[in-house]
């Protein structure tokens, strides 16, 4: 495994949509785990392959603080959305950027797991709001584009 390097705000790849994914091999394991790997010693809770400088749409998200729930979602997209809530997010991408962003209270995701085997994903809260955060990346969309209101950062100690 390998700690891949993290791309900022400014470079074009994050703008970009992104292209499915269609091999479902070694190589996908081995970029799933880096990017594992790269969120968590970053101390993110989700991040998208664009963030490692590949336009290929697939995203991890883990927000427990044990590192023990990892979810991988490959093309996925969502199906279902619900509610409403407005809460602080950040990416590790725009570094030292905070603001409120309005998502759904609830989601279905579809997504396929590394094996390319179709699944459902029901989330509601924080994780509805990082699983439509990682997807916006995947169509070259930041949150700080989404920012009703910036948040300074020495707010967020
Ligand atoms: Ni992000």
């Amino acid at each position: 495994m390998a700690i891949r390097n993290i791309v900022k705000k400014g470079d074009e790849v994050l703008t970009k949509r992104c292209r499915p994914v269609e091999k479902f091999d070694a190589k996908l394991a081995a970029l799933l785990d880096d990017m594992l790997q790269t969120m968590y010693k970053a101390e993110g809770v989700g991040l998208a392959a664009p963030q490692v400088g590949l336009l290929r749409r697939i995203a991890v998200i883990d927000i427990t603080e044990e590192h023990n729930d990892p979810i991988e979602l490959i093309n996925p997209e969502i199906i279902k959305s619900s509610g409403r809530q407005r809460e602080i997010e950040g990416c590790l991408s725009c570094p030292d950027q905070w603001g409120y962003v309005k998502r759904p209270m609830k989601v279905v995701c579809r997504a396929q797991d590394r094996k390319g085997d179709w699944y459902e994903y029901k989330a509601e809260g924080f994780l509805a709001r990082a699983i439509c955060h990682e997807l916006d990346h995947l169509d070259g969309q930041l949150f700080v584009d989404k920012v009703d209101e910036f948040v300074r950062p020495e707010d967020m100690e």
